[in-house]
């Protein structure tokens, strides 16, 4: 995997990204407002990226974009890989080691999810305080290259409590709502049943989606801080559950877009 690491790198940095200090991942149906902000934008197209693993959701974009915000250069993916398309959790993560090579500091990622807290409406954000990988794999199966990171990663603070304190702050300042909570991740690609909503509740979920928790896992693995935040996408409340669909749940993703960017984009500026 070194091996495929330094390739990929290696190509990106022939392209330009020379100095990244942010990596950012954007989730489904975020990827447009936050990539405008982004100055001078150097644009990379995955399936071009040696060993990048190409995207199949057609609501994910699949590109590579360097750039500066607020001053600082940030490589941002627009669009990720999830376990449902039929990748392995090395494939997921591995462009999560490619931004590490390519030097970056920090890691802001974002997701769409299904809100199971009650006292919570769709269309707000939630940041992740904790999680539970619910997924029936991990990217750190196998054997450990301990230049990567240790075999027994510690998980007692998963998001960096520094990153998540000023997202508060600046959520606070804003006036935009950041719930703080746990998010559960399933393999997906099916929503939950009414007694799986119930279920994952009950083991002390506030939200429910299908990405994330491996990417934050390999973060954690190579000493990367992150935060992440979920914009709650729909409501799902066991006794009372509507259908839901993707294009639903992409058009709640857009309505919160403007207020994740904002957040995101002022973190950045702080940082
Ligand atoms: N479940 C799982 N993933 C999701 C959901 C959900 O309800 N909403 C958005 N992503």
């Amino acid at each position: 995997m070194i091996e495929q690491i330094k390739e990929a790198s290696d190509f990106i940095q022939s392209k330009g990204v020379t100095q990244p200090e942010v990596g950012v991942v954007l989730g489904t149906g975020l990827g447009n407002l936050f990539v405008e902000e982004i100055q001078n934008p150097i644009v990379i197209e995955y399936h071009h990226i040696p060993h990048f693993p190409v995207s199949t959701v057609e609501s994910h974009k699949g590109k590579l974009i360097y750039g500066t915000i607020a001053g600082k250069y940030i490589l941002a993916m627009q669009g990720r890989f999830h376990y449902y398309e039929g990748y392995s959790m090395k494939q997921i993560t591995f462009p999560i080691r490619v931004m590490k090579k390519l030097g970056i500091k920090n890691l802001l990622l974002s997701n769409a999810a299904g809100n199971m807290n009650l006292d919570w409406k769709k269309g707000e954000l939630m940041l992740l305080d904790d999680h539970i990988n619910f997924q029936p794999d991990n990217p750190l199966r196998g054997l450990n290259d301990s230049t990567l990171g240790p075999r027994f990663p510690d998980m007692s603070q998963p998001y960096s409590k520094r990153l998540n304190d000023l997202l508060t702050t600046i959520a606070n300042e804003k006036g935009i709502t950041l719930h703080t909570g746990v998010y559960v991740s399933v393999t997906g690609p099916n929503l939950e049943t009414r007694a799986e909503y119930r279920f994952l509740r009950n083991i002390g979920a506030d939200a429910v989606g299908m990405s994330t928790v491996p990417e934050v896992i390999v973060a954690n693995h190579m000493s990367i801080p992150c935060c992440a935040i979920s914009v709650l996408t729909d409501d799902c409340d066991p006794d009372n559950l509507n259908p839901v669909n993707i294009e639903q749940i992409i058009a709640i993703a857009g309505q919160a877009e403007p207020a994740l960017t904002e957040v995101y984009k002022e973190l950045i500026s702080r940082m």
